[in-house]
């Protein structure tokens, strides 16, 4: 008897949470993380969609798996509920819908039958606006309205945890409590001992978080312990305007830093806007010119403090909202012109992603931009994770990618890397851009001088800037004396897919190599250097020529290219062929294009073609590099299969690049 009544009652909550569990709608797709305030390799926090794809319910995390506890409740008519976070201690919104753009995660949600409410998290994404770019900021708005037609009353609580402040959860944390003069309330919490171009388990410990909103009549703060806080709101709708000066560990009776606003009686749209930020003065350290030197944020150049900072992003919503609009719809209707839903799914979904992987810094007169190499091994400014990157730059804002790459020549044309080939990276962790005066980087040569000669003309070409190739020629020209001797018949060396072991002869580096020095043809043509560019022309039609018999399996049916020379039962991702459009350069025969056009749908898994035919997996980046010079069937094939692997998988962290093309999982 026991027994029944417990089942009928496991079988009732069970459908319970079935029916608002599984009520949400996910427009493109659920993606197996969602990105909720994704701006920096700080500042990057993400909703697993380990339940699912919930925002109730779940904690967030940090890139690299930490909890970042960021918590909401809403009190109907005197009932709280929880419509962000994991806190428990109250029933969950009932989610209906969920749709992300290139900038915004947005949740509807249906609260008891009573209120609506519609949260968008915005990253902004201002490639063409170094000002706004810099600044590590993101918003949170909170739209509520009636559902069923009479008011009700209405008050709404957010938090953030100290979790966010440092890596070490045993560190002690600091807070303060301000309103700035423009009325910004705000909880200012920050590591207590600050170190400088430190980092535990890849977040910051340094720098100053803010957490924002506008300080309103009903608005009511507090800090101190979780429960205390939330408890002090669910019960009484508002907190005590106190702070809790005991400052402490991270995990010990673990401090939140809440805000509650009562809304009064609710009928049409009331909106509430929070922003949550991280302010750095000193951001990187740089061997450069003058040797090793901290370089700024560069919003330190446009901002005199950081008050004045947190105040222009609080009241610039309006502005940047209608400035990420503009950008999702220019993501959106190139995307959909040239790859159709399947393709906006993975760009829109790859955009705050990318570009949260690096933060500007610099002053008014001279910026870099510095990149960090996520979720493998943090390198700093590494040559062959800017290559996949830097089409989106060649995309929306060609000019950044001169202030990705200034500082690789910086540091090399200063003598401060003694190998003749380009280096790996710019420091073994970010962010301490600090180099190799040993010369003892990864080194992947015959990859990354191809990747620099091929990045410096895209920008060039794109930016008509001459007078770059004109201050770099010296150093380019000796990368390319390298591929000279190296790229044809390659030595045995990793490529970028370091993770898949060396090989010697490999086709598909060969082919960097051949077009990097095609690249210098043009390079030196467009700079007046002409017997160079004779020369290269020359060399680059000679080697490609060689190529073709040394990396084709013409005999093999149908025939392709192969992952090494005469190893004609083998086969990979020619992603290198890439440059040769991207470029212009018309080296490659047309017939090079098609035979891999027709080849990789007779290799295809279910998610994708493989990388080689070594392993299953593949990479995203590099099947998008192939999908871009390929027919238009074959490119559909490739993006719809990776698509498919983003809606089906069933891992729960950022979107990847390396995966298994044959199952939902890694590899
Ligand atoms: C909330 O979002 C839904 C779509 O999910 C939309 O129909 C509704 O108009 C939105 N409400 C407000 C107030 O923005
Ligand atoms: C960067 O270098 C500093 C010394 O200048 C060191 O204290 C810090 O731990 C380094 N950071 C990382 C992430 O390795
Ligand atoms: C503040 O809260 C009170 C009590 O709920 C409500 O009557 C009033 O409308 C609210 N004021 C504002 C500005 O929302
Ligand atoms: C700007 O940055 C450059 C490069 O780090 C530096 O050489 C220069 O002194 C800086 N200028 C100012 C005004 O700080
Ligand atoms: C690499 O390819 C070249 C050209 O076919 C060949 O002469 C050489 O033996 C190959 N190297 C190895 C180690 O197989
Ligand atoms: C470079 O210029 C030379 C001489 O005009 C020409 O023969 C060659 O084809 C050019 N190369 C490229 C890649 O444009
Ligand atoms: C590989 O194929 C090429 C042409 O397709 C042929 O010349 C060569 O003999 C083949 N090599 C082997 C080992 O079968
Ligand atoms: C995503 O997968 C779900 C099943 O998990 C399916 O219902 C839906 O149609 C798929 N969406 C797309 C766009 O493929």
């Amino acid at each position: 008897m026991k027994f029944s009544i417990l089942a009928f009652t496991a079988a009732c909550v069970a459908g319970v949470q079935l029916a608002s569990a599984r009520a949400s709608t996910f427009t493109p797709v659920r993606p197996p993380a969602i990105p909720l305030a994704v701006k920096s390799p700080y500042f990057n926090t993400w909703l697993s969609a380990g339940n699912g794809g919930y925002l109730a319910g779940e904690w967030q995390q940090f890139w690299a798996g930490q909890t970042t506890a960021w918590t909401g409740f809403i009190r109907v008519d005197g009932t709280p509920y929880i419509w962000m976070g994991n806190p428990g201690g109250a029933l969950t919104v009932s989610q209906k819908a969920f749709e992300y753009t290139s900038t915004k995660s947005m949740f509807t949600m249906n609260v008891g039958g009573l209120v609506e409410m519609n949260i968008t998290f915005m990253s902004p994404l201002t490639p063409n606006d170094q000002k706004r770019q810099s600044l590590l900021f993101s918003y949170l708005e909170v739209v509520v309205q009636s559902l069923d037609g009479p008011s009700h009353e209405v008050q709404l609580y957010t938090d953030i945890s100290a979790e966010w402040v440092a890596g070490d959860r045993s560190s002690i944390a600091q807070w303060e409590y301000g309103v700035t003069g423009d009325q910004i309330a705000y909880h200012k919490v920050y590591r207590q001992t600050q170190l400088l171009f430190s980092e535990t388990n890849d977040q910051a410990d340094w720098g100053h978080w803010y957490w924002a909103t506008k300080n309103v009549n009903n608005l009511t703060f507090q800090s101190g312990q979780n429960k205390l806080v939330r408890n002090a709101f669910k019960r009484n709708g508002k907190l005590d305007d106190t702070n809790d000066v005991n400052y402490r560990a991270i995990n010990n009776d673990h401090p939140v830093f809440g805000f509650s606003v009562d809304l009064g009686s609710v009928t049409e749209s009331i909106n509430t806007l929070y922003t949550l930020g991280l302010m750095q003065e000193d951001a990187i350290q740089f061997d450069g010119e003058t040797g090793i030197v901290p370089l700024t944020s560069l919003w330190t150049s446009y901002f005199l403090n950081e008050i004045d900072a947190l105040s222009f992003f609080y009241n610039d919503y309006a502005t940047a909202g209608s400035t990420a609009s503009t950008l999702d719809a220019k993501i959106s209707s190139d995307s959909l012109s040239i790859g159709g839903q399947d393709y906006l799914t993975i760009t829109s979904l790859s955009a705050r992603q990318a570009f949260g992987a690096g933060q500007l810094v610099g002053n008014l007169t001279k910026q870099y931009f510095f990149l960090k190499e996520i979720s493998s091994d943090g390198n700093i400014q590494t040559v062959d994770a800017i290559f996949p990157f830097h089409p989106i730059l060649n995309y929306l804002q060609p000019s950044l990618l001169k202030l990705v790459l200034d500082p690789l020549f910086e540091n090399q044309e200063s003598g401060r890397y003694p190998n003749t080939f380009s280096m790996h990276d710019l420091g073994s962790h970010y962010p301490n851009a600090t180099g190799y005066a040993a010369g003892n980087d990864e080194q992947q040569p015959l990859e990354e001088c191809g990747n620099m000669l091929i990045m410096t003309l895209a920008y060039a070409q794109r930016i008509s800037d001459t007078a770059y190739l004109n201050q770099h020629y010296a150093i380019l020209k000796r990368w390319t004396q390298y591929l000279i001797t190296e790229a044809l018949i390659p030595a045995n060396q990793i490529s970028t897919d370091d993770f898949a072991g060396s090989l010697v002869n490999q086709t598909n580096l060969a082919l960097k190599g051949i077009i990097g020095i095609g690249a210098m043809a043009v390079i030196a043509n467009m700079t007046g250097n002409t017997a160079d560019g004779v020369k290269y022309t020359n060399i680059a039609n000679d080697y490609i020529n060689e190529w073709q018999v040394l990396g084709i399996a013409t005999d093999a049916l149908p025939a392709h290219t192969t992952l090494g020379y005469g190893l004609n039962d083998t086969h990979g991702l020619l992603y290198n062929l890439y440059g040769d459009t991207e470029l212009n350069l018309g080296l490659l025969p047309q017939s090079v294009y098609d035979m891999q056009s027709s080849f990789y749908p007779t290799v295809a898994n279910k998610y994708g073609v493989p990388l080689d035919n070594r392993h299953s997996y593949t990479k995203s980046d590099w099947s998008l590099f192939a999908a871009a010079v390929a027919s238009t069937s074959t490119q559909h094939l490739l993006i719809s299969k990776f698509a498919k692997w983003i809606n089906e998988t069933t891992t729960h962290e950022a979107m990847t690049d390396l995966y298994d093309a044959r199952s939902k999982g890694y590899v």
